[in-house]
């Protein structure tokens, strides 16, 4: 294996027991976001609790930068997330897209991807769809997002390919669309 995708395959390996705990185990988990933690995750502690739209369920304790605060997402937006995890930023951005846009997260670790799926079905919520996949090649038609968001995707910046993630940003976002990343 490619130590670039041996790397990546840690990254899917450590989010998907993140995946599989609340936020409160989460963070007092050693391989979670809290503060014992000695890993790279634990740089991520952003308090979205009070973003309209806020999904406890879908908050693992690693938001980071609330990147869709800075995205001046519209009604009617397609909004691209990319490392979507249980939804968490998905579930913010589709408050602000409302029912005529739509919000799809990529993400690459399947539990993470089947959580939030789950937390969307839960809730009855139809603007939103997630979609497993690489930030690298991403599984999206292009020029199809008015925005695209991103926070905190540990795998992407030390690849030898470290502007895949962004040509790919690029390659999906419409002309004149904004890229938040965090
Ligand atoms: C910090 S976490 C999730 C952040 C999420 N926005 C939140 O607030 O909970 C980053 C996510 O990116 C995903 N990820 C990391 N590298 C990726 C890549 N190259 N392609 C797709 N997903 C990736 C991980 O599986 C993880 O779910």
């Amino acid at each position: 294996m490619e130590p670039n995708d041996r790397l990546k395959e840690l990254v899917r390996q450590k989010y998907s027991e993140i995946a599989l705990q609340d936020k409160t185990t989460n963070e007092s988990s050693c391989c979670g976001s809290g503060c014992c933690s000695t890993e790279v995750y634990n740089i991520m502690t952003d308090d979205y609790s009070r973003l309209e739209g806020y999904n406890p369920d879908a908050d693992l304790g690693l938001g980071c930068g609330l990147p869709t605060q800075f995205a001046k997402i519209d009604k009617g937006d397609v909004v691209i997330d990319l490392g979507s995890g249980a939804g968490n930023d998905c579930f913010i951005a589709r408050m602000e897209t409302a029912e005529t846009g739509k919000v799809i997260g990529i993400d690459f670790t399947p539990a993470m991807i089947d959580k939030a799926r789950t937390n969307a079905e839960k809730r009855g919520y139809n603007n939103v769809e997630f979609r497993q996949g690489d930030i690298e090649k991403i599984p999206v038609t292009a020029d199809a997002a008015a925005r695209v968001v991103g926070a905190a995707l540990v795998a992407a910046p030390v690849t030898d390919e470290a502007a895949a993630p962004v040509v790919g940003a690029t390659v999906v976002a419409a002309p004149a669309a904004r890229v938040a990343a965090a």
